[in-house]
């Protein structure tokens, strides 16, 4: 059985924690699609042309620990504006999307563009000070040494050049059901999330 929840949303919204919250609940496969975009990114940091690491991603082993950087998440919104690079990561995503026991994939355009037709769709937002406050603490606690400043611009950023992008912007789709995350605990926003994807016939 088939079971696609896309959940899209600005960085930093609670996307991440959420998917993997859902994914545990149903016991679906998650795939942060970020990640994919962010290994380019990291590989275009190190002097490889974005495309071509997009081509010969997939063959590699994702490092995640590499990939959580400020740095690498700009590169990863830089070359996510490339039509062809999203389009050599499209394919992985939907087989990914379809697979047997229901698949959670979480990024900017899951429910418009990967999977228009996925069975539950969710838009998860926060106000992008609420959302900056968040990565700040989070880099704080892995030793990264920033200021809130820094990343809220670093956020406003992101978030300018996902909307703005000709292809494949951030954007809700017309069918997905909006979170606003920034006055909620993680307890809350985690039950609303099951509880609006139960609703769409999702079942453990
Ligand atoms: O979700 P994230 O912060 O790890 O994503 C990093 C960047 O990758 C983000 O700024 C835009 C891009 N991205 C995208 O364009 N489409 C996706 N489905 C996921 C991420």
């Amino acid at each position: 059985m088939a079971f696609t929840i896309a959940i899209d949303g600005p960085a930093a919204a609670g996307k991440g924690t959420l998917s993997k919250a859902v994914a545990a609940h149903f016991a679906y496969a998650h795939l942060d699609t970020g990640l994919l975009y962010r290994a380019v990114g990291r590989r275009m940091l190190d002097g490889v042309d974005p495309l071509e690491a997009a081509t010969s991603l997939l063959a590699e082993d994702l490092d995640a620990d590499d990939l959580r950087t400020p740095d690498v998440a700009q590169a990863a919104s830089r070359v996510a504006v490339i039509p062809e690079v999203r389009a050599a990561l499209v394919d992985f995503q939907r087989a990914f999307a379809r697979r047997d026991g229901g698949a959670v994939l979480d990024g900017r355009d899951i429910g418009t563009v990967i999977c228009p037709d996925a069975e539950a769709k969710l838009f998860v937002t926060a106000s992008a000070e609420v959302r900056a406050e968040r990565r700040f603490r989070e880099l704080l606690d892995r030793g990264l040494e920033t200021t809130f400043e820094t990343v809220l611009a670093d956020v406003r950023e992101r978030d300018a050049r996902d909307m703005d992008r000709v292809a494949a912007p951030l954007l809700p789709a017309e069918d997905a059901v909006q979170i606003d995350t920034s006055g909620m605990s993680i307890d809350d926003a985690v039950a609303a999330a099951i509880a609006a994807v139960t609703e769409k016939g999702a079942t453990q």
